[in-house]
């Protein structure tokens, strides 16, 4: 099939000013035009954004012309001709035409637009539109930076296991993974004998990498995990997911500030990484996605984080003159109307909210010396809201167990958590970033399951 023979379009169209005798060229049928004695056709390879013109002379010599239809997958051979008075630069004027895979009228994605609800229904397909193909690509580069920015600074990347026993958040939105028959389920008393299941105990899918991150930063000093996490919340928003994408880094020896100072950098390196080396991508966004994305990541750049205590925004809200749906007040835990308008309205930037009430927080934060609030820390950005979670971890044994009584938890699943704390504990901290949130907040998409190939939602699993 030539594979290693062929040139990526991205490559011809990045040259564009350099005739070559003869190259291949595999990819599909974007557009075709005829005309009396020239056929011409516009093939996308999945590299870049743009197409590479192709120009028939002769068609009457190409057998396979006849398949060359909308959405076909064609092998082309032939030289490169620079046109540079014309808006394309450089055309392939083949010698050889073959269709690899026909593709019949009914395809779905004809050339007019589509929208974003109906490409959801046909996420199989939906790549191959210059929407989620521009998406798609950004995803991978993005992907690249953050292990780039961790390795770069020592962090190692470590696997957090996806299956679980313990529910780390604390709220009670686990998916159950078991091999216990749903039709013949095996008692005790008139309790689930999980004793039967698989693991011989109750297990999940994990809604973070965090716990075990912990453990493995306090041998190996920084670490950061890069993994899928699992949410059964029944919340049919544009901004949930039920499986996501988290980045979780976790450093020994580590207070909340140096946490949130390493939040900021990090924020700020994927926003330069996105505009010095996915050009085509932001300008793509910022013409069809977002008028403003290219301005605004530029001004997150160039200006600090603002740090506000949660205390003091709640004391912000309160003064608003907005009317919110959710009253607020002290020890209630902040909705996504406050968080925004803490961003949008009052701050008009991205701020980190920090030292949150104990009660409304996960079990393993660090208490503060008031008994009241936690080292908790959250990002909060204009449109989205929350993009970053994090906090310093309680590593003082007694005050941990503390925590876990008071959360009403299972000792017995997290025994093995408190271990670190028994040997050789240390100041440890860390954050999650939700991947496809910062993904929506950088391409200005709105909805976030269009910055994932393939999303779950409630009563949404297909492809
Ligand atoms: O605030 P969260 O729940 O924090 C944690 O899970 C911590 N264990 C992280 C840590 O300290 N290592 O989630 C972290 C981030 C949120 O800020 C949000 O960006 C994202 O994960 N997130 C979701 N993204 C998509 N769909 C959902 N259902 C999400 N829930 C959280
Ligand atoms: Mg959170």
């Amino acid at each position: 099939m030539d594979y290693f023979k062929k040139t990526k379009i991205a490559h011809i169209l990045k040259e564009n000013d350099k005739a070559r005798d003869s190259v291949i060229v595999m990819g599909w049928i974007r557009t075709r035009r005829d005309s009396s004695n020239l056929a011409f056709l516009e093939i996308n390879d999945g590299s870049s954004l743009a197409n590479l013109q192709i120009v028939l002379e002769n068609p009457e010599n190409f057998a396979d012309l006849e398949r060359a239809k909308l959405g076909a997958s064609v092998h082309l051979e032939g030289p490169l001709v620079p046109v540079p008075e014309r808006k394309h630069k450089i055309e392939m004027h083949p010698i050889s035409l073959t269709v690899v895979g026909d593709c019949p009228p009914e395809y779905p994605l004809q050339k007019k637009r589509h929208s974003f609800e109906y490409l959801r229904e046909i996420a199989h397909l939906r790549p191959r539109t210059n929407t989620f193909g521009v998406i798609s690509r950004f995803r991978s580069k993005i992907s690249y930076a953050v292990h780039k920015f961790f390795q770069d600074r020592g962090f190692y990347y470590v696997h957090s296991p996806v299956i679980t026993g313990t529910d780390a958040e604390g709220a009670g939105d686990m998916f159950r993974v078991t091999t216990l028959d749903l039709y013949k389920l095996p008692f005790v008393d008139k309790n689930i004998d999980f004793d039967k299941d698989f693991f011989a105990s109750e297990s999940f899918l994990t809604v973070t990498g965090q716990l075990e991150a912990e453990l493995m930063a306090t041998a190996l000093g920084d670490v950061y995990t890069f993994a899928p996490t699992f949410r059964a919340e029944n919340s049919n928003t544009s901004r949930h997911l039920s499986e996501f994408w988290m980045v979780e880094p976790e450093m020994a020896f580590c207070d909340l500030f140096e946490n949130m100072q390493l939040a900021g950098e990090f924020l700020k390196y994927l926003f330069r990484y996105a505009l010095d080396e996915c050009a085509e991508e932001m300008s793509f966004f910022n013409q069809w996605i977002n008028k403003d994305r290219i301005k605004t990541l530029e001004s997150v750049i160039n200006t600090d984080f603002i740090q506000c205590p949660y205390t003091d925004a709640v004391e912000i809200l309160k003064k608003a003159k907005k009317k919110f749906v959710f009253p607020v007040d002290w020890g209630v835990d902040l909705q996504s109307e406050h968080e925004r308008f803490l961003c949008e309205e009052h701050f008009k930037a991205p701020v980190m909210v920090y030292d949150y009430p104990r009660q409304i927080k996960a079990f393993y934060m660090r208490v503060n010396d008031d008994g009241k609030t936690v080292g908790a820390l959250d990002v909060l950005v204009p449109q989205i809201g929350e993009i970053i979670g994090g906090s310093q971890r309680e590593e003082r044994l007694d005050l941990l167990k503390d925590q876990v009584e008071y959360f009403n938890i299972d000792e017995k699943t997290v025994d093995w958590y408190y271990d670190i704390r028994r040997y050789g504990t240390v100041p440890h901290a860390g954050f999650g970033l939700g991947f496809a949130r910062v993904l929506m907040y950088m391409s200005g998409m709105s909805n976030i399951r269009d910055v994932i190939p393939f999303p779950r939602a409630p009563r949404s699993a297909k492809f």
